[in-house]
């Protein structure tokens, strides 16, 4: 049984303009200690998507149908009381802006010593030796735990994000950007900590990144998202070699290759469509079609 099977899963917005269906039907699944990567244009509903998973949700957001089977149980269905013991033991989130995430006005510990009484039962003394365990886990040094955020560097907040996460062993990650707001230095350190710990503790990771590249290194397979729907999943290698949708293709093309210096780039014109009026499949078809079109010729 997979650890996460998300099947037709909806989540959609009600704005002024009408509903917004931001996540419009999707489908894939994670296994057991096994990675998955979620890459799509901004705005196609990665986000929203993950926070309807764990169901940390805007308030005019909702989840109209579809099923998130977690470990066989249903999130979507799950009273919010029920929800709090799933959240952070079995599932946890390392949200998008993880940076900004911590409160500016307590210590950085303060916020594992909440996660670690309230949510996992230790007591302050115990919770205080395990935070001293899961900074030294992420390579922060202990002695900045009384820090506040604002003392931290991106990077340090980023891990320290990352160890909250892991503070009560969840099965499941679920990473919305890690590294985006990082250098490439503190990238690499930061994923390469990721890599470690998922094989340290049997971690299942969803990994959200708008690099593809990142999710070559890390994930073993991948979902491909646009316009609020999974256009393309498979194992990495599947998609990378052999990608069937021009939106795939056009993402890979967009990066260079250190190979083929002299390779031009080809970036993926216009925006993403409105989610209110959403496209009708026939547009969507054509329109794509124009992308391949490009891409071939180009
Ligand atoms: N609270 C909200 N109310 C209405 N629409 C929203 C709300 N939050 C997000 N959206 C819209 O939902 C769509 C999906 O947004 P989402 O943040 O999930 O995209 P994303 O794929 O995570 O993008 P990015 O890669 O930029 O983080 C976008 O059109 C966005 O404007
Ligand atoms: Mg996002």
């Amino acid at each position: 049984m997979s650890l996460l099977d998300v099947r037709d899963m909806k989540v959609h917005y009600k704005t002024k303009k009408g509903i917004s269906q931001a996540v419009d039907g999707v489908s894939f699944a994670v296994e057991p200690g096994r990675s998955l990567g979620l890459v799509g244009e901004s705005g196609c509903g990665k986000s929203t998507m993950v926070n309807g998973i764990i169901r940390v949700m805007a308030k005019n957001a909702f989840i109209p149908s579809g099923r998130v089977l977690f470990s066989g149980q249903n999130l979507a269905a799950l009273p919010e009381k029920e929800m709090r013991k799933v959240r952070w033991r079995e599932l946890s989130l390392i949200p998008q802006a993880a940076m900004d995430s911590l409160n500016p006005v307590f210590a950085v510990e303060d916020a594992f010593i909440e996660v670690l009484t309230l949510k996992g039962g230790l007591t302050r003394k115990e919770a205080h030796a395990r935070t001293v365990e899961l900074f030294t886990m992420v390579g922060l040094d202990p002695d900045r735990m009384r820090n506040f955020p604002h003392e931290y560097s991106g990077g340090m907040k980023q891990r320290a994000a990352i160890a909250l996460a892991l503070a009560l062993q969840p099965k499941l990650v679920i990473a919305d950007e890690p590294v985006t707001a990082l250098d490439v230095i503190v990238q690499r350190q930061v994923l390469d900590e990721l890599k470690r710990l998922r094989n340290d503790l049997n971690l299942a990771l969803i990994m959200i990144t708008h690099d593809i590249s990142v999710v070559a290194e890390t994930c073993d397979r991948i979902a491909v998202m646009y316009a609020g729907k999974v256009v393309e999943k498979g194992t990495t290698k599947e998609v990378l070699q052999n990608s069937l949708h021009p939106y795939t293709m056009g993402l890979e093309n967009a990066f260079p290759d250190v190979r083929q210096q002299d390779k031009e780039l080809i970036s993926i014109e216009g925006s993403p469509p409105d989610l209110v009026n959403p496209p009708s499949r026939v547009q969507v078809c054509s329109a794509l079609s124009l992308c391949l079109g490009a891409l071939c010729y180009k």
